[in-house]
């Protein structure tokens, strides 16, 4: 019993060292084959390499299987770790498949080194030119060439289709919640009753969204419609706060609790005259006093609704309170000093962000969402919790996904998700959505991470600054949906 685990694991190890050596031998010989004729001495070397490492693998097992999956490589079923030391040749490699849609390579134990060889030249001159169908014409030409030893499997488009069914329920998930928000208003404004129950059971959708997979929801933040504003702002608002709960380890009742307080924040905007809430132009004095009336409006509206359910304290402490900043300096003043509640600072944090970052009719340009992420932590006159904005920067990076950038490459991309590993804020994935030569990617665009390395060492591409998309005649949600 107790040495198994040891085998395994040597065995493991043995497969990741392996593998990691196969495949540099076999980005060498793809690379040198690409710069000399096949009869050089050096994609000689590169083959001998390719040959040795195939061989050494194949002692153990009667067959390797290279399968790609996502951005991760497994051989015989061990994942290989991604060093930074081999990231550009791992990532070059799976590109250089993916773009064949090659799922599984097998790699037989009668493979030959002309095999290999006639296997990378196919890969190298398919790749010169765009072709229709890659996996049908690299199966064939390898078919031609009389190649045994290596078998392609073609990918599945499976990771795609969850991929787009998790998409598919958050945005569900999202018109829901934008639905629900929009008939509390109208309820209210015409004075009709609120079922309570359909606005928990939206929150609770919200929170199950978020619990199983935030990205996709809080990626749905940034694909507003600017005509909705005060309904998605709510829903964005419960979206961030109800993720900043998850982040500082909220158990799911206070999740829902949260999100429902989130939801109901601005409520108090149900009793705002339209005409002073849609205002293209600014607020004068007087529009800004009523404006400023919404918090305790928003309190005295939860308070009539209790009947319907338990009273909703804490709905009612946030709709008055996430405004007054953590200095008390906001509105409205309360008579005594007080502390603001946790659940108030959350929504605060969560509503100033979101309400920033949003086009609204007035404001045709939005502040980029970096800038406002520094003033909130850098100016503590906005009287932000630090340890919240610090969160909030933690949960949606610096640049948050849909942030349009430029990188030093001359290349402008689109903030398509976090880097995976958590800790690069500044490195994350994005889509290519301009290339080098000033041409637009078409939808979905070229994704890739910014914690890559360039060949030559250093990083492959880097951010330089925020820009607006809409300056390059771009619709951002185009690469999104
Ligand atoms: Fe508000
Ligand atoms: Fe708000």
């Amino acid at each position: 019993m107790t040495s198994q685990p040891v085998e395994a694991t040597g065995h493991e190890g043995h497969l990741r060292q392996g593998g990691r050596g196969l495949l540099l031998a076999l980005y060498t010989a793809l690379r040198s084959l690409k710069l000399y004729p096949v009869e050089n001495a050096t994609v000689q070397r590169a083959l001998d390499d390719l040959e040795a490492s195939s061989e050494a693998l194949l002692e153990a097992d009667p067959e390797i299987e290279i399968r790609l999956a996502g951005d991760f490589i497994f051989v015989n079923a061990t994942r290989l770790r991604l060093e930074l030391d081999n990231y550009a040749s791992f990532s070059h490699i799976l590109t250089m498949l993916r773009s064949f849609e090659v799922g599984v390579l097998r790699v037989h134990r009668a493979v030959r080194r002309q095999e290999w060889q006639a296997f990378l030249s196919i890969l190298l001159s398919l790749a010169e030119r765009p072709v229709a169908e890659p996996f049908e014409e690299l199966a064939e030409r390898l078919e031609q060439a009389t190649v045994r030893g290596l078998l392609l499997e073609k990918a599945q488009p499976e990771a795609e289709t969850t991929d787009e069914r998790a998409r598919e329920v958050a945005k569900r998930t999202y018109s829901q919640g934008v639905a629900v928000a929009k008939e509390v208003v109208t309820g209210i404004r015409l004075g009709r009753a609120t079922s309570v129950k359909k606005v928990k059971r939206a929150v609770q959708m919200i929170v199950d969204q978020v619990l199983n997979n935030e990205t996709s929801l809080v990626g749905l933040t940034t694909l507003r419609d600017y005509d909705e504003y005060t309904f998605t702002h709510s829903v964005n608002v419960c979206i961030f706060a109800v993720a900043l709960g998850k982040k500082l380890g909220f158990s799911k009742v206070q999740l829902y609790d949260l999100g429902m307080t989130a939801l109901m924040h601005d409520i108090g905007k149900a009793r705002i005259p339209i005409d002073v809430l849609n205002k293209t132009s600014g607020l004068d004095d007087a529009e800004w006093r009523i404006m400023q009336t919404h918090p305790w409006y928003g309190a005295l509206t939860l308070f009539n609704l209790r009947g319907y359910d338990e009273i909703p304290y804490r709905s009612i402490l946030v709709a008055h309170e996430h405004h007054m900043k953590t200095d008390l300096t906001g509105y409205p003043k309360p008579i005594r000093p007080r502390a603001l509640g946790l659940f108030s600072r959350i929504v605060a944090v969560a509503d100033g962000f979101d309400a920033a970052t949003t086009r609204r009719s007035y404001q045709t340009v939005p502040i980029e969402p970096d800038q406002v992420l520094r003033e909130m932590w850098e100016n503590p006159r906005r009287g932000y919790d630090p340890v919240l904005v610090k969160a909030l920067i933690n949960l949606i990076g610096i640049y948050p996904v849909g942030t349009c950038v430029i990188l030093d490459t001359m290349e402008v991309a689109v903030v398509a998700a976090m880097n995976p590993d958590g800790q690069q804020l500044n490195r994350p994935m994005v889509r290519i959505v301009i290339d080098v030569d000033g041409g637009v990617v078409p939808p979905p665009g070229r994704l890739v991470s910014l914690g890559e390395q360039s060949a030559a060492g250093g990083y492959a591409r880097s951010i330089v600054k925020v820009t607006n998309a809409s300056r390059y005649g771009l619709t951002v949600s185009d690469y999104f949906v």
